[in-house]
């Protein structure tokens, strides 16, 4: 038997991925940019073991047991199989043995917060390193599970390409900077509902691709725009452009998403009163110290640099009081000071108690990477 364990991140997009245009290979209609998030806060962890004796693929989600009848999940398996055939290091006795999943999140599952992201890249991470073929092109493969795991098997911000080829060979993810390049960035998730969530971004997606009249817009026009901006201002770490850029993005997804029909709805009232209360700080302190991005789902995520996070924090306090400030469990991930009631957070009226459940402060991190001694199987 043969066994290898990994973890991989999240990424949040700051430019987003909607709408396909090939369904089946996962080929995106526009290119995109996310940053990866720290593992220390936020990852998949994923065993995988082979052996000659088992008798079936099997797979266990956070200790419950799916079907492995997935066809993404078999196509990932049957790409790495290939791959690790072609390139001749892995025994090919090896490759036909079946394999036994068991991978764990350690934030919920399926809540908008890119667990399937992260858990595409653990398996096909980790199935690269069981075959001995980590050093490959594998993201293309990581793409065919879902096509924002593509962009978590890199650090730093990650553009994934959207490519022309019509076997998706060239729609890969790219590293555009490395996770030290701007140390100084932080990220604030506020999680305002973490139940399962209701259209997921496959079904919305293809929603929109079939009906939106507005996608044709943002694919062909904004997009491309929206890239090169962003790029440019990670270049010259002009977090004004940066921040603006992630704000429009994020707006023009979700219109997009009340152009498709019927609507898909994904931000809450809560969601609403974060967008207004990030304007009016940064109306307050004249230039933009922070920009929100949502993805399917009613969390926020925060991207804003650290010299900053403290004063953030104690408006979001104020604005969204909860009997768990204080608590190690509400403000998770790297520790923050409680901080004071300044003149500033006097400027800010309250919403509504306990609207957020708890908020992740992280960072920019690293990509997979494989794990001695820490089998969950
Ligand atoms: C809103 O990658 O989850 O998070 O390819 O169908 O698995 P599939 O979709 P998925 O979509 C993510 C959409 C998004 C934006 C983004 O991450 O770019």
């Amino acid at each position: 038997m043969i066994s290898v364990t990994c973890i991989a991140p999240v990424n949040i997009a700051v430019i987003k991925y909607w709408g396909k245009r090939d369904e089946d290979l996962i080929l995106p209609l526009n290119d995109s940019v996310s940053a990866t998030l720290s593992t220390d806060h936020l990852r998949t962890k994923t065993t995988i073991s082979a052996c000659e004796n088992y008798e079936a693929n099997k797979i266990l989600l956070n200790g419950i047991e799916e079907s492995f009848e997935n066809p993404r999940l078999v196509r990932c398996l049957n790409e790495m199989k290939k791959l690790a055939g072609r390139s001749s290091k892995c025994n090919p006795r090896i490759l036909g043995w079946k394999v036994h999943v068991e991978t764990e999140n350690n934030f919920p599952t399926a809540a908008g917060l890119a667990s399937s992201a992260s858990g595409y890249a653990c398996l096909v991470y980790a199935l690269a390193c069981l075959y001995g073929i980590e050093n490959e092109e594998i993201s293309s493969i990581a793409r065919q599970g879902s096509g924002s795991a593509c962009r978590s098997l890199y650090s730093g911000f990650v553009k994934w390409c959207k490519g022309q080829l019509p076997d998706g060979s060239d729609s890969i993810a790219v590293q555009l900077t490395s996770h030290e390049y701007w140390p100084e960035m932080r990220i604030l998730i506020l999680v305002v509902n973490d139940s399962r969530k209701k259209t997921s971004s496959t079904g919305g997606m293809s929603t929109s691709v079939k009906t939106s009249k507005l996608l044709k817009h943002r694919t062909e026009q904004c997009v491309p725009q929206h890239t090169k901006g962003l790029e440019e201002a990670l270049r010259n770490k002009d977090f004004e452009t940066f921040g603006k850029i992630t704000m429009q993005d994020s707006n023009q997804f979700h219109a997009i998403c009340l152009d498709t029909y019927p609507p898909c709805v994904y931000m809450n009232d809560v969601s609403h009163a974060i967008v207004n209360m990030i304007h009016r700080f940064n109306d307050l302190k004249d230039s933009i110290r922070v920009a929100y991005t949502f993805d399917a789902g009613p969390n926020a995520c925060l991207y804003l640099l650290q010299k900053d996070v403290e004063e953030v924090i104690a408006v979001i306090n104020k604005v969204f009081p909860n009997d768990s400030i204080g608590s190690s469990e509400y403000i998770k991930g790297i520790p923050t000071n409680l901080p004071e009631v300044t003149d500033l957070t006097n400027k800010f009226t309250p919403v509504g108690r306990n609207m957020l459940k708890y908020i992740i402060h992280t960072k920019v991190g690293e990509g997979p990477k494989r794990i001695a001694n820490d089998s969950l199987i």
